[in-house]
C-alpha cells in the first residue's frame, strides 16, 4: 500500500513522463516542417516511449489500490534555434527527469517502500540509457557540424537512433 506522500509523488511523475511525450511530440513537429524528417521520426518514437514510461507508472498506481490521476498539461515551448539547440534541450530535460527519478527512488527507500523502491529500479536504468542517447546526438552534431551536407547526414544519422530504446 501507498503512503499519501508516495502516491501524490508517483502522480506527479506521471505528469512529467507525460509531459515529456508531449515536448518531444512538438519537437518532432518543428523538425517535420524544418524538413528534419530523420529527427522528425525519431523524436516521434520517443514521444510514445515516454507515454509508455507515463502508462507504466500510472499501471503501477492502480496496481496498489490507490488511483492515478491524468494530470493537466503545460503547453511545451514550440519555437528552436536549431537542430543542436533542440538536442541540448532534450539532453538538460533527461538530467531534469533523472533528477525526479532519483529523489522518487530516495523517498522509497527512507519510507521503506521497498515495492516501490524495487519498481523504480527500472526507471534508474533506463535514465541512464536515455541521458546516454541524447548526450550521443549532441556530440554528432557537433562533431559532424550542421553546414552543408553535414545537417543532411546528422539527420539521417538521428532517424537510425534509439530504435533499441
Ligand atoms: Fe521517461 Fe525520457 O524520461
Amino acid at each position: 500500500m501507498l503512503s499519501a506522500s508516495m502516491l501524490e509523488k508517483l502522480n506527479e511523475q506521471i505528469r512529467v513522463e507525460f509531459e515529456s511525450s508531449n515536448i518531444y511530440l512538438q519537437m518532432s513537429s518543428w523538425c517535420a516542417m524544418n524538413n528534419y524528417n530523420g529527427a522528425a521520426d525519431f523524436l516521434l518514437r520517443h514521444s510514445e516511449e515516454e507515454r509508455q514510461h507515463m502508462m507504466k507508472l500510472f499501471d503501477y498506481v492502480n496496481e496498489t489500490g490507490a488511483m492515478a490521476t491524468v494530470p493537466a498539461l503545460a503547453q511545451p515551448k514550440h519555437e528552436y534555434e536549431s537542430l543542436l539547440k533542440l538536442f541540448e534541450e532534450t539532453l538538460e530535460h533527461e538530467k531534469f527527469v533523472t533528477s525526479r527519478i532519483n529523489a522518487l527512488v530516495d523517498s522509497a527507500l527512507t519510507e521503506k517502500d521497498f515495492s516501490t523502491f524495487n519498481f523504480l529500479q527500472w526507471y534508474v536504468a533506463e535514465q541512464h540509457e536515455e541521458e546516454h542517447l541524447f548526450s550521443d546526438i549532441v556530440d554528432k552534431i557537433k562533431l559532424i557540424g550542421m553546414e552543408g551536407r553535414g545537417l543532411f547526414l546528422i539527420d539521417k544519422e538521428i532517424g537510425k537512433m534509439g530504435f533499441e530504446g
